[in-house]
């Protein structure tokens, strides 16, 4: 069955807006006013569609531990949540003969499972590039020699320094990793032909599909076609389906050998006080009792993009995308980054500073006098956001120092708005008004900058998020140091 909407309509681009949870929430404004959210920061996260709510309220009353119980719950349950890994895997391409699917928490837990589990030795390279979500960079830092491949002036990856450090390595590259979309400037980098060099060198690849796959198809290809996609991982909460899933996608005899990285129940065929047979993937790899309203959601949730169609989505994406840049160049006084012209390949992320202003500062005018969610900072990869501002070696030194110190009131940053497969012009209109309220400076509130966090506040206002959650709790939270709203 398609999935379909309250209405009983199958669900299309047409009418899937509506099927978004929270669309029509309305969110307090500075001005005393409310309007329904605007929800501009899908490259973090996206809202939930009411079908895969839907779903999953009716799967619990049939649900129960899977793999382990005997009962009528148990057995349908294990059925659903194994069918879920089929569904992502083929979501992605993935030829489930030679692959398997082994579901996480979301895509950092993928790349530090990875991690652990390629067998590095201290020669090892792995070869990254400088455009990557700190998740597909860190990880690789704890256990091989990692190599940066810069980017071009405009943001893409330099793909003839990726050929050279390829060559220069020849012999060393255990893995070449790279993100299928970038999570700032949405490039999509051309993942197939580098997929097809990296296998000429002798390597893997490895491609963070976070922000790619819930905006265009993917295709890992067959095992033996050079293009093949050894490796890739995404994240549930950024495709509709926030319910605490990721999924990693690989080769089945690699991870046949060795010790999962994370051992106990589920991960064993026998044991004895001196011995382990472990399971075969991908239970070896899913230690403990696994989330299966998580899994069931992103099954749906996958379900939905397929019936709706990624080539649709894209489409739809590109088409608002060029609509708001078209819009936002219009306006005096911001500076964009990224491509701003040539869009193929780039998905729905937009990111910009406007002149003379702090990128918290109007973060935080867009949520308190626009009601629009977006988000700013570094956006967890600092190397690349610090490359794109042409931050010098010396004024980066002077900033991490003031960091370190605990302000982080000059903290490098840009301002990101990010569309999902439901927005519309309405969403990209209302930014736009709002940007061009704050370039001329007609914005009402006076806003004043935390220090620890660098984010600003309008002063004497507050948010009254008691009123709009019932459940909202005052009591603060047991932070021992202030948390970075601006990382
Ligand atoms: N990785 C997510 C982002 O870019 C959280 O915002």
């Amino acid at each position: 069955m398609l999935p379909q909407n309250d209405g009983g309509q199958t669900l299309s681009l047409a009418n899937l807006r509506n099927d978004v949870i929270g669309i029509d929430t309305l969110v307090p404004l500075l001005d005393g006013n409310e309007r329904p959210y605007v929800f501009l920061d899908n490259a973090a996260s996206t809202p939930t569609l009411k079908c895969v709510l839907r779903c999953v309220e009716e799967f619990l009353p049939w649900y129960s531990g899977v793999h382990r119980g005997t009962g009528f719950k148990s057995l349908l349950a294990t059925k659903v949540f194994d069918r879920a890994h089929s569904v992502v895997g083929r979501f992605v391409g993935a030829d489930l003969t030679h692959n398997t699917v082994i579901f996480t928490k979301n895509t950092t837990e993928c790349v530090n499972k990875l991690s652990n589990r390629l067998d590095f030795n201290g020669e090892d390279v792995v070869v990254t590039t400088a455009m990557e979500h700190h998740s597909n960079d860190l990880p690789w830092r704890k256990h091989a020699n990692v190599v940066h491949v810069g980017i071009t002036e405009d943001g893409h990856l330099d793909l003839a320094a990726l050929k050279r450090v390829l060559e220069q390595y020849a012999g060393r590259v255990k893995l070449v990793a790279i993100n299928g979309a970038s999570n700032i400037t949405g490039i999509c980098s051309p993942i197939a032909d580098i997929a097809e060099w990296t296998h000429a060198a002798g390597s893997r690849i490895f491609v963070d599909a976070a922000q790619l796959a819930p905006h265009r198809p993917i295709n890992m290809f067959e095992n033996d076609d050079p293009r093949h996609i050894d490796f890739l991982a995404l994240s549930a909460h950024k495709m509709y389906a926030p319910f605490g899933t990721g999924a990693l996608i690989g080769p089945v005899d690699f991870f046949e050998l060795g010790d999962p990285d994370t051992v106990g129940g589920g991960v064993v065929e026998v044991v004895t006080f001196d011995d382990v047979a472990w399971n075969h993937p991908p239970h070896k790899e899913e230690a403990g009792s696994p989330n299966v309203v998580g899994g069931v959601a992103l099954a749906e949730a996958i379900t939905v993009l397929q019936s709706v169609g990624m080539d649709e989505i894209a489409s739809h994406e590109q088409d608002l995308l060029r609509y708001a840049l078209t819009k936002i160049k219009a306006l005096k006084g911001i500076t964009l980054y990224g491509p701003t012209d040539n869009l193929t390949d780039k998905v729905g992320v937009i990111v910009f500073n406007i002149d003379g202003m702090h990128h918290a500062l109007v973060a935080a005018i867009l949520g308190t006098e626009g009601g629009i969610g977006v988000r700013n900072g570094c956006f967890c990869a600092h190397p690349y956001v610090k490359e794109l501002l042409k931050v010098t070696p010396q004024e980066d030194r002077e900033l991490i120092q003031e960091v370190l110190a605990g302000n982080k009131t000059r903290m490098p940053g840009m301002v990101r708005a990010s569309i999902g497969c439901y927005n519309n012009e309405s969403d990209i209109d209302a930014l736009v008004d709002m940007l061009a309220r704050i370039v001329h400076r007609e914005y009402k509130g006076t806003y004043v900058q935390d220090v620890a966090s660098g984010a600003f506040h309008a002063q004497g206002y507050d948010f009254g998020f008691k009123k709009y959650f019932p459940f909202f709790d005052s009591v603060e939270p047991a932070y021992h140091r202030n948390y970075s709203e601006a990382s």
